[in-house]
């Protein structure tokens, strides 16, 4: 079932040039609800000049601060983050959905962890959200951040994390990255490469004494700082991350959709839904169940439509699909038959979907 509630914007905070905070009035009954874990995000739904325009945003405040608040950050002809920056006021309403997503670990008071976080431009916000909650409730935890922006007027949460900092001294270090903006250490300067890596393995980072990672960018960032890691003997076990751009292109989707090799025409495909069951076949003008299913006339949850924000999964109780991309599901959650239905595309003739998972 497609899971909205109307909420209204309680704050709208300029964090930079660019960027906007939005913080949330979460009415107490819905406060179990929309209960999170450090590093979930959530969808937000918004009709702007009447279309249904949906995107996800990862919550940059801890359930230990009783906030529900998002950043979002102005891209270029960004419907969403356009109208979030220019219009959207304090009072405004939003449909959202609740608090979803695995970017996290479970939270041990007990435990004393070293944790090492790599952010770059609005990938802090799940980061910082991670940050507040383990340093809150886990006293003998520690926090080394690497934080990439273009010059020091952009990095967006500058104060908080600052003032985290001398709230938490001697548990939390940050490195500050700037591409736009030289500094005496070359080491800062610029963007994450390979050998900066292996630099702050050598001088910074005691990757024997690490025991969790995460890392929230572009892909292409991600996949340097984990295989660097890995290659400095972090075991991929121990890195977590999570991708913020907002899905693959059409056609790079398009190019993923015709590799798919068993492709079978006019599956029948029955979907679950809030115990109710929704029968229809699916024809030559959408390849995957999500956008077959909602030209067909079904309600269901997606937002980004591109295999990063697992809005949209569901079991494959029968049939098969393959899946054109997955930023999404992990290992274990494909073994045990989740897919994106944005980008499940059915090969058998059959094909049953529950979405009450
Ligand atoms: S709608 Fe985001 S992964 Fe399918």
């Amino acid at each position: 079932m497609t899971d909205f509630y109307p909420i209204k914007v309680s704050k709208v905070q300029k964090e930079t040039k660019d960027c906007a905070s939005l913080t949330f009035d979460i009415p107490e009954e819905l406060k179990e609800k929309f209960g999170y874990k450090q590093g979930q995000h959530v969808t937000l739904k918004a009709m702007i000049n009447g279309e249904d325009v949906r995107r996800s945003y990862s919550l940059c405040s801890s359930p230990v601060e009783d906030k529900w608040q998002v950043a979002v950050k102005r891209i270029n002809g960004g419907v969403f983050s356009n109208y979030a920056n220019d219009q959207l006021k304090e009072g405004d309403h939003l449909e959202i959905m609740p608090p979803t997503g695995n970017f996290y670990v479970d939270v041990d008071p007990s435990a004393s962890r070293n944790y090492i976080v790599f952010a770059a431009g609005s990938g802090i916000t799940p980061i910082l959200s991670i940050i507040k909650t383990h340093l809150a409730l886990e006293p003998n935890s520690t926090f080394k951040l690497f934080y990439l922006n273009r010059n020091v007027k952009s990095i967006i949460f500058k104060e908080e994390i600052e003032a985290l900092k001398n709230t938490y001294f001697g548990r939390f270090e940050i490195f500050y990255f700037l591409t736009k903006e030289q500094r005496d250490i070359p080491l800062l300067n610029g963007r994450f490469t390979a050998e900066k890596i292996q630099e702050l393995t050598e001088k910074v980072i005691n990757v024997a004494n690490v025991d969790d990672c995460f890392i929230c960018g572009p892909e292409e960032m991600i996949f340097l700082i984990r295989d660097s890691l890995n290659q400095a003997g972090l075991s991929s076990d121990k890195i977590h991350y999570e991708l913020f751009f907002s899905g693959a292109s059409e056609e790079d989707q398009r190019k993923a959709a015709a590799a798919v090799e068993h492709k079978f025409e006019g599956t029948e495909v029955t979907i679950i839904d809030g115990g109710k069951e929704f029968h229809f076949a699916m024809d030559d003008d959408y390849d995957n169940i999500l956008d077959g299913a909602l030209a067909a006339g079904a309600d269901l949850p997606f937002a980004c439509k591109g295999g990063v924000c697992s809005t949209c999964k569901c079991k494959v109780l029968d049939g098969t699909v393959e899946m054109k991309i997955n930023y999404a599901l992990e290992e274990d959650e494909v073994a045990k038959g989740l897919v994106l239905s944005c980008q499940a595309v059915p090969t058998t003739e059959k094909v049953v979907v529950d979405f009450d998972v």
